[in-house]
């Protein structure tokens, strides 16, 4: 554990937030298929981040996670009325925030405390304001601002920028793999929150620490 970090800097869906916890709004509305288009929701809109990434054909994050919606309406055969589309996409405003999260937050009010996320600010905005914790952050930080996502060392750099620390200041914490090698490639101190008891990415970037829920992060300060 380094004694240099002043700046916790979190990843949103999957780290503070479930982004499975929009599953009960697909089941409300497709019974027994909750679980696989939620799946495929999250899937495509990772895979459509990274491929508009490499492509040059930048889309906001809210409309990447529109469009990898119809997508897996579409995989499960199911239409696609406008009203739906709203339903499902305002659960995504309103995910479900994991039990440890607000408790560790404030154990963690005397550091700089920020969200560095792909998400746009129409759809990080309100999550973090309907949620118990919002007012903690010092910083609500989007890729959308130049336009790079994750894990390009330019969307990393972006935050450093914005929070003026220094790399070997930041502690960077995502449940997403692929995230966390972005984040130790730029030179964060890492920390991957294993929700789902994943093997490590074969990415030759090792995080700095692995706990199973955002608890363990404390021993950083
Ligand atoms: C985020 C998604 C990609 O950046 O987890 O919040």
């Amino acid at each position: 554990m380094s004694k240099s970090v002043r700046a916790f800097i979190f990843d949103v869906y999957g780290t503070l937030f479930d982004v499975h916890s929009v599953k009960e709004a697909v089941e409300t509305l497709y019974p027994g298929k909750g679980e696989s288009i939620s799946q495929t929701w999250r899937k495509k809109q990772l895979e459509y981040s990274f491929l508009r990434q490499l492509m040059g054909t930048y889309r906001s994050f809210w409309e990447i996670t529109k469009d990898a919606l119809r997508y897996a309406l579409k995989e499960n055969e199911r239409s696609i009325p406008s009203e739906i589309e709203e339903f499902l996409m305002e659960a995504y405003l309103h995910l479900t925030p994991f039990p440890e999260v607000h408790e560790v937050l404030l154990q963690l009010r005397n550091k700089t405390l920020a969200v560095f996320s792909n998400g746009s600010h129409d759809m990080l905005d309100p999550l973090i304001d309907h949620s118990l914790f919002g007012e903690l952050f010092d910083d609500v930080v989007s890729v959308d601002e130049v336009k790079q996502y994750k894990p390009t060392p330019a969307a990393y750099d972006h935050t450093l920028h914005t929070l003026k620390v220094s790399r070997k200041e930041v502690l960077f914490i995502s449940s997403n793999g692929w995230d966390i090698s972005g984040a130790k490639n730029f030179g964060f101190h890492t920390a991957w929150i294993n929700r789902n008891k994943l093997p490590i990415e074969e990415l030759d970037l090792h995080p700095d620490a692995i706990y199973e829920d955002l608890t363990g992060i404390l021993e950083w300060i």
